[in-house]
């Protein structure tokens, strides 16, 4: 199969990239490498994958429609998965136009892109981000996602709503998934588990929010491609409803588009998460608590009933497991990567 991968030099796209090369794929990489967070790291991650024949790496922004439409009807793509975006709830808050430009426009162009180069099934990462407000958990698909609390998760709903109308108008089949906490070997360092490990490595003091009384629903990243490529078989479409009589599917009734949460269903507090990363260092440091910051939710908690029924496979690597593939990548490419 030839897939097409934009945000192959980030965290996700590079391992889905990697597993999909190990199958003996063809994948086109697409990214802008922007300077987000060190540069380096995006280039080793690209470095790794470039020892396949069979990636074809493209450097330039979604932006660049004009590039990003050659790249995808010159790789002629079966699938496309859609990863490239301004990530981060937190710097939301500080840059708000660079979630306009590359989860807007960026996303508007890759669509537009695939449609015309007519590709069997669109895939796009949207995150837990978007539940906003929502308080009943755990957080379904078929949950209302209408009170996003960042710009960031306002940018990712504005991007399902977009890919549901071309879905419709042109029948593009096209997977959504929702994405929670995301962590593992060549991880993102503004993430809190890179920044917690530094800082414990580092002797200095962590600073936790919410009092230390917020949960995550962690997902390793292994999981998570497990379910990326177990969704990328499952094209939309009225044969592979879910007949549940709960109503779990999110299959539209007038577009072959469905969304789908990728979590496990097992929400961490994040004391627990901190307590399991000093285990596994082998070493503590003091805790600054601070509280919950702006566009901060309490909790995250996926409903992965939908992800079961369609792929029979949930995430289920423990935190203690997960967390320790992250310290052992993590202390061999310290002195190189880690500033
Ligand atoms: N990691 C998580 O916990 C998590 C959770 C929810 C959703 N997501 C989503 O998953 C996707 C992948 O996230 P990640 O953790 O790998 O992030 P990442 O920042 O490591 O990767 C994103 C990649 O996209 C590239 N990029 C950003 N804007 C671009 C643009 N305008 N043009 C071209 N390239 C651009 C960056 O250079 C980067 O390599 C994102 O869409 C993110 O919003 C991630």
């Amino acid at each position: 199969m030839k897939y097409f991968i934009t945000g192959t030099a980030g965290f996700i796209g590079f391992h889905l990239a990697r597993r999909l090369l190990e199958a003996g794929h063809q994948v086109s990489g697409y990214d802008g490498m922007t300077p987000y967070y060190d540069v380096r790291l995006k280039e080793a991650r690209h470095a790794a994958l470039k020892q396949f024949e069979t990636f074809e790496p493209h450097i330039a922004m979604l932006e660049d429609r004009q590039h990003l439409e050659d790249a995808i009807g010159t790789s002629r793509p079966d699938v496309i998965v859609h990863l490239a975006a301004q990530a981060g709830v937190r710097y939301s808050l500080e840059n708000p136009d660079a979630y306009i430009q590359s989860n807007l426009i960026g996303s508007w162009n890759l669509l537009e892109s695939a449609r015309k180069a007519e590709c069997k099934h669109l895939l796009l990462a949207s995150t837990s981000s978007v539940y906003g407000a929502n308080d009943s958990i755990p957080f379904r698909e078929t949950d209302r996602a209408d009170e996003p609390l960042t710009i960031y998760a306002a940018t990712k709903k504005s991007m399902e709503a977009m890919a549901h109308c071309q879905s419709h108008l042109h029948k593009i089949p096209t997977t959504v998934f929702r994405f929670f906490t995301v962590y593992g070997p060549w991880g993102r360092p503004d993430m809190a588990l890179f920044k917690f490990t530094k800082a414990i490595l580092e002797n200095h003091e962590i600073e936790i929010y919410g009092e230390g009384q917020m949960s995550r629903d962690f997902t390793f990243i292994d999981d998570l491609v497990e379910g990326i490529v177990r969704l990328s078989a499952i094209v939309p479409a009225e044969a592979n409803r879910v007949h549940d009589p709960a109503g779990i599917d999110t299959l539209s009734k007038v577009a072959p588009y469905r969304v789908v949460n990728i979590g496990g269903g097992q929400p961490q507090g994040l004391m627990d998460f901190v307590t399991v990363l000093e285990e596994v260092l082998g070493k503590k440091t003091s805790h600054k608590m601070l509280p919950m910051q702006k566009g901060d939710v309490p909790r995250t908690f996926a409903a992965p009933d939908l992800l079961y029924a369609l792929t029979g496979y949930q995430p289920d690597t423990d935190l203690k497991t997960g967390i320790a593939a992250f310290v052992e990548w993590y202390r061999q490419v310290q002195a190189e990567l880690v500033r």
